[in-house]
């Protein structure tokens, strides 16, 4: 039977540890991905899409919300992130994930060796849900189009999926989260364009409650995923 490598089962023990507790700028010494040129005509059209959305009466959202939250990254970006819908930080900022789950996505983002700036990050939803509720299905289907769209003029090459809404909403399957991450599925964006691999994980809201080593190291498992797909450079302490 091969023997455990315990000196290697320390150190990325130690290292999952430090990663999500904190303090990834001083560890990455990595080097950034430069994502593709900065592309005015894609931001042009998420703007067009963004002032659509700050109107939008299709659902009771409208009435409840303080401001739209449509999403906020680098219009080329290589890797969108979609969670379920903004909380009570994002409906006063008009911006996704800039609460406590936020922050740790951020520090996420960071580990893998990028900026926040360098991805988009959006929701299912564009509007809180009062008191954080789940999304209801009609607001599902009226808030979908506006996520096609705006993964349309993005052209990612990779989604991930954050928490189980997202996932089930972008698969359209039932099957828990547990079940879906870990492993790449197909998303059909539009009949135009080819389908782009979607990952889906764990929420960071979830991770913030259930925030045991082995989810930890999870979500960094379907990172390293990400990064590999993109053939992107691996943080270097995680190279093996
Ligand atoms: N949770 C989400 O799913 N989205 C946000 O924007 C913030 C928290």
């Amino acid at each position: 039977m091969e023997q455990p490598d315990i000196a290697k089962a320390a150190r990325q023990h130690l290292e999952m540890d430090a990663f999500f507790t904190g303090d990834f700028a001083l560890k990455s010494s990595m080097k950034h991905v430069s994502t593709k040129e900065y592309d005015l005509e894609k931001n042009e059209k998420l703007q067009k899409i963004a002032a659509v959305i700050a109107k939008c009466q299709k659902c009771e959202l409208a009435q409840t919300r303080t401001n739209v939250v449509p999403g906020e990254g680098d219009p080329n970006a290589r890797i969108v992130f979609v969670g379920e819908a903004p909380g009570a930080d994002e409906d006063v900022k008009g911006r996704p994930f800039v609460g406590r789950a936020g922050q740790l996505l951020e520090k996420i983002i960071i580990a893998m060796g990028l900026q926040r700036d360098q991805v988009f990050i959006c929701n299912t939803l564009k509007c809180r849900p009062p008191g954080n509720r789940d999304p209801k299905p009609d607001e599902i289907v009226f808030c979908q189009p506006y996520l096609k769209q705006q993964l349309e003029i993005i052209a990612p090459e990779i989604i991930v999926a954050l928490g189980a809404h997202a996932a089930k909403t972008l698969l359209n399957t039932n099957k828990p989260i547990g079940q879906l991450r870990g492993m790449f599925h197909e998303y059909h964006v539009s009949d135009s364009m080819d389908p782009v691999k979607l990952m889906p994980t764990y929420h960071p809201a979830y991770l913030l409650r259930n925030y045991s080593p082995d989810n930890r190291r999870r979500v960094w498992d379907d990172m390293k995923k990400v990064l590999a797909e993109l053939g992107m450079e691996m943080p270097v302490s995680d190279k093996k």
